[in-house]
Formats: structure tokens, C-alpha cells, sequence
């Protein structure tokens, strides 16, 4: 079965289990992930915001077109890499996703990376990089490469948080330009 319909399946189970009903509700859609299933590098975002819940895409708003900057900035497009969430309804007003949200959907995320096998995972924010390597702090951690258990990790700031604070976005575009020479040793 090829890599794409193993993930259909898998955005229908979490329809099907009914994950988080009460985001779902509020929610215009659920926002799977968008991208290329057989890549060797996925990005993980927190939760979809205002124009990912209408579009049903991670990633299409302001932090979008900065996240798409830095891959051009290492010669990668959006159909190179695979884009997803932790959390895959958009929260409310944006408020920060819940613990037992990020609890209910990581089964499915983990599944999601399994699919796909890549060979680098880059957590963007504190969010994603919680519920994957708990227990780090972003400031000190941030684009450091670690290998934990199957996978390799990056660490890395959320666009959103860089977008307007000069230091963390040139920290962000900095630990971007790491990816190429990581991606090359492993
Ligand atoms: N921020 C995220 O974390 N994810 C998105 O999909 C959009 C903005």
C-alpha cells in the first residue's frame, strides 16, 4: 500500500475515533498535513490557526510563507518536505492547545511518522518538540540534531514566535541553514 493511502486511512481513523470533539466542533475542518509522503524530512507545527482551519492545510498563513522563505533558502519546496500539526483542529481564538488535546492526537502523529519514515523530524516551537522530546528546553536545544529512540530530531523556534522578533528570526533562519549538513550526514 503506498505511502499516501496508508495516510488517507489514517486521517479517516481519526474522524472515525471522534479525536478531541469538542475542537472538532468548533473546527471548519480537520487539517491532516500536506506534502510529500515519501520525504525523507517532515516539519511539525502546533495546531492550525484561522486560514489553516479554512483552507485545511498546516502552515498557509503568515508563519507559512516564512517557513516557505527558509526551505527556498535551502533550495526545498513545500512538495519536497511533509508539513503537519500535533493538534489537527484549530483551538479557539488560537489559544494554546490543550495537554490532553496534544495527548489525543499524538497516537495518530506518531502513527503519521511511522507512514512516513523520514529521516529528519524538525519540531517547530515548544509544543511539538514537548510531546516528541519532553523535558528539553527550546532555548537550549534549538538546533541541535539528537537522535531519540527511532527517529532524528530537530529542535527549532515556531515561525510565528520569530516572525516579528529580529533576534529569533535570524536564530531561526540560522538553525534553518543547519538542515542541508544534517540531512547529509545521516
Ligand atoms: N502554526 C502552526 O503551528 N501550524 C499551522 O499549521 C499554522 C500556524
Amino acid at each position: 500500500m503506498s505511502n499516501q493511502k496508508k495516510l488517507d486511512d489514517l486521517k479517516q481513523k481519526i474522524l472515525d475515533d471522534k479525536i478531541t470533539p469538542e475542537l472538532a466542533e468548533q473546527a471548519t475542518q480537520l487539517v491532516f498535513g500536506d506534502g510529500n509522503p515519501e520525504t525523507k524530512i517532515v516539519f511539525i507545527g502546533e495546531a492550525p490557526g484561522k486560514n489553516e482551519d479554512l483552507q485545511g492545510k498546516p502552515f498557509v498563513g503568515a508563519s507559512g510563507k516564512f517557513l516557505e522563505e527558509m526551505l527556498e533558502m535551502i533550495d526545498l519546496k513545500r512538495k519536497d518536505i511533509y508539513i503537519t500539526n500535533i493538534v489537527k483542529y484549530r483551538p479557539p481564538n488560537n489559544r494554546d492547545p490543550l495537554p490532553a488535546e496534544k495527548e489525543a492526537f499524538l497516537p495518530y502523529l506518531v502513527e503519521q511518522l511511522t507512514i512516513i519514515n523520514p529521516t529528519l523530524i524538525v519540531t517547530l516551537g515548544r509544543h511539538s518538540m514537548d510531546v516528541l522530546l519532553p523535558g528539553l528546553k527550546i532555548s537550549q536545544v534549538h538546533g541541535r540534531a539528537m537522535r531519540v529512540k527511532d527517529h532524528v530530531y530537530l529542535p527549532l523556534f515556531h515561525p510565528a514566535a520569530a516572525l516579528y522578533n529580529g533576534s529569533m528570526r535570524q536564530t531561526l533562519i540560522d538553525d534553518f541553514a543547519l538542515i542541508p549538513a544534517i540531512l547529509k550526514k545521516l
